[in-house]
């Protein structure tokens, strides 16, 4: 349906329904996903970037479909304008003098194909990343943790250029709104605009907008259903990894003191050394019988970070250059990094009491797979609101500083 209208010859107007209710729920449910999946792109909220991404995934299929059954100006036939269609169109724009179009206008109609396909890359890259980095989602295996780390990095380009598509529909929306001295914000919320008498009003299609947001509504319940039933002492983890190589001499002894740090956390030849000197362990005789000290070696030497079992092994290896074996994994170059914006008040809380512990906030420390998503950093109560602030001011710092050397934190260890 392409209705075009001269600029100057609206001599009588009536309001008719152009967008219907699916195309609505479509166009401002995939701006929060958008919204949401851009907040949470750290890794401790996966759990939600991945509900954002999948709906995001699901709307797009949606609208695949609604294109070509949707009726009257959501069809795909409605704006099939080609390149040239939609270039001289920009150019009319560009000298202020634009003809009217009731559904999509040519440019737009590209803006709408960019974004839906950059969309549809962008889930499809991020389940590659997940199934490949994380070893998680319906594709985990399909490529191998280097891979997904590649696909990981074209995820996130691929999202800075769906920003800049958003700027520049959201310039279009502006312009167009001026220069027809229309509310197209407006009628993306209410579905009328101002038409000339006989155009053609689209079906509002409520039964099939009622589905669409049952469905998100029933997706997000059982996505985030741990959250509800879960108690303190069985918190909910959002993802679990595999299971892990264990062993019960290695658990016994080296749980004693501290977590009994997973063999993964650190290359062979750190536990190698550390099993050597194991007579003086940070300041503490081990006492271990040679028999012992092989067992233990053995299987740590053989669960190794070189064994790529994790997500973390993986990149901690990555980390540490080839001709160090450090004995502390709150040393390695990954390990400073990832936990650099935690503000310092909190390694001193009573209930964090230092770096070493692990598993006051990473609920699956124990398992040592270190999963996105499974850690809560503990805050005290007179601390969360202050806590609270300096996280977002130290985001916030961060993100306008064009300083991109990783700051060095190693000394402040409280
Ligand atoms: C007698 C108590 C004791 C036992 C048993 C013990 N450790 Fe430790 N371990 C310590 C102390 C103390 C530290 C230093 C903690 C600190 O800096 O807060 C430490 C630190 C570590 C660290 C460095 C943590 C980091 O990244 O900063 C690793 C790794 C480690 N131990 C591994 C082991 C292994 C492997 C075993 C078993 C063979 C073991 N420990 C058994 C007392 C112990
Ligand atoms: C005060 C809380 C706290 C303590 C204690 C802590 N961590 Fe973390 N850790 C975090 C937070 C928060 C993140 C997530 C940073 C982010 O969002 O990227 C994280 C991230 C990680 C990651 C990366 C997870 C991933 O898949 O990206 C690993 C691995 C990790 N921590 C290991 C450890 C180990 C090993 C220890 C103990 C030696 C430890 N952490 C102690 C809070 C903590």
């Amino acid at each position: 349906m392409r209705i075009q209208t001269e600029e100057n010859s609206v001599a009588e107007v009536t309001q008719a329904r152009i967008w219907n209710v699916p195309v609505r729920l479509f166009h401002w449910m995939l701006v929060s996903c958008f919204i949401t999946a851009w907040l949470t792109r750290d890794d401790r909220y996966l759990d939600i970037h991945l509900f954002a991404g999948y709906l995001m995934g699901g709307l797009i299929l949606f609208r695949l479909l609604w294109g070509i059954i949707g009726g009257p100006y959501a069809r795909f036939g409605d704006f099939a304008f080609g390149w040239r269609e939609a270039w001289s169109y920009i150019k009319m724009a560009l000298k202020g003098c634009l003809p009217r179009f009731i559904g999509h206008n040519p440019a737009g109609s590209w803006g709408i194909y960019t974004l839906l396909g950059l969309g549809s890359l962008i889930a499809i890259t991020g389940l590659l990343a997940l199934g490949g980095e994380e070893g998680h989602g319906p594709l985990a295996g399909l490529l191998s943790r280097s891979q997904g780390a590649i696909t990981h990095d074209l995820h996130e380009l691929l999202a800075w250029v769906m920003l800049g598509a958003v700027v520049i529909h959201l310039l279009g929306v502006v312009v167009e709104s001026v220069l027809h001295r229309e509310n197209l914000v407006g009628s993306m919320i209410t579905g009328y605009k101002s038409v000339p008498p006989g155009t053609l009003s689209a079906a509002a299609s409520r039964s099939v907008g009622a589905l669409m947001l049952a469905a998100a509504i029933a997706a997000g319940f059982s996505w985030f259903y741990g959250y509800l039933v879960e108690t303190p002492e069985q918190p909910y983890i959002p993802f679990v990894g595999q299971q892990l190589p264990d062993n019960a001499l290695w658990r016994e002894e080296c749980g004693a003191c501290h977590l009994a740090f997973h063999p993964s956390l650190l290359p062979a030849r750190s536990w190698r050394l550390m099993m050597q000197e194991q007579a003086s362990h940070f300041g503490e005789d081990l006492f271990l019988e040679q028999d012992a000290i092989d067992e233990i070696t053995t299987f740590m030497a053989g669960n190794a970070a070189e064994q790529e079992l994790t997500e973390a092994a993986w990149k901690i290896n990555q980390s540490i250059p080839k001709t160090e074996a450090p004995l502390r994994i709150t040393e390695t170059l990954y390990w400073v990094e990832k936990h650099s914006e935690i503000p310092m008040q909190i390694w001193g809380n009573q209930k964090v009491n230092g770096k070493v512990n692990c598993a006051a906030c990473h609920l699956d420390a124990d398992a040592g797979t270190f999963e996105d998503a499974a850690m809560r950093i503990p805050v005290e109560k007179e601390q969360s609101s202050t806590v609270l602030f300096n996280e977002i001011f130290q985001k916030a710092v961060r993100y306008f500083s064009f300083n991109s050397a990783p700051p060095n934190r190693l000394d402040d260890k409280g």
